[in-house]
């Protein structure tokens, strides 16, 4: 936790409640230890979809569909949401939890192979891309989002201050986990540093980098 204890338990306790349905599965989520989304990240992710209405979503990281059906509840009833997945035994899960849900477009696989396809096939822009799969691999990613979102789109993406190690030196992080310290760090720089991404970092949950996609950089 980033933000001390009490404070967010203050803040979390103001979090309005979310469906039965969704109450349900993040207790079973969180019984099965099933890293979901937590209530900072679940209020920030309303707010947004509220504020910008997005059309077409695109999900990486479902687990078990917790926060696709969380952003599907906050989206215009006529979104579509598209959300990748690649571990059968998350996978089992979605496929039931999201079957009921013509909006929804469970795609199985593994997302660096599914988001250059995506993006090869893709004609319309994803407005709102939320990204929450492994860490290490966000910079990998970042390409093929580039292609896939939508001029004056916006990219959520979640635990990107590593419990807050990510401000540490990486002479202090422990040798098993300098390489996604490291990979964290550039990615974080890249988006805060190039031209067509504006991005704020915030020290919520576990840390959330919003991007705002800007094609032609400052000129528009
Ligand atoms: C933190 S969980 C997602 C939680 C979910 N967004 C929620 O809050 O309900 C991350 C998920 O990303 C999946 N994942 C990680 N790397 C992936 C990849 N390269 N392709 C597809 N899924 C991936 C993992 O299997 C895991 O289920």
């Amino acid at each position: 936790m980033i933000v001390n204890e009490h404070i967010e338990d203050y803040i979390n306790s103001l979090a309005g409640d979310i469906p039965e349905e969704l109450d349900r599965l993040e207790k079973w989520a969180l019984d099965n230890k099933v890293p979901i989304i937590r209530k900072p990240m679940q209020s920030l992710l309303a707010f947004l979809l509220k504020e910008r209405n997005p059309r077409n979503i695109l999900e990486i990281g479902t687990a078990i569909g917790f926060s696709t059906l969380l952003i599907e509840h906050y989206a215009p009833c006529d979104a579509k949401i598209t959300t990748i997945e690649k571990v059968e035994m998350r996978l089992k899960h979605a496929r039931k939890n999201l079957k009921d849900h013509p909006n929804i477009t469970l795609i199985e696989g593994d997302a660096l192979e599914k988001l250059e396809m995506l993006s090869t096939n893709h004609t319309e822009g994803y407005d709102f891309i939320f990204l929450d799969a492994a860490k290490g691999q966000y910079m990998s990613f970042l390409n093929s989002i580039r292609k896939l979102i939508s001029d004056k789109g916006i990219l959520v993406t979640d635990n990107v201050l590593l419990e807050g190690s990510i401000a540490e030196s990486k002479f202090s992080i422990e040798r098993r986990d300098r390489t996604i310290h490291k990979r964290m760090r550039d990615y974080l720089y890249e988006l805060t540093h190039s031209e067509d991404f504006m991005t704020v970092v915030l020290p919520v949950g576990d840390g959330v980098a919003l991007s705002y996609f800007n094609k032609n950089g400052g000129d528009a």
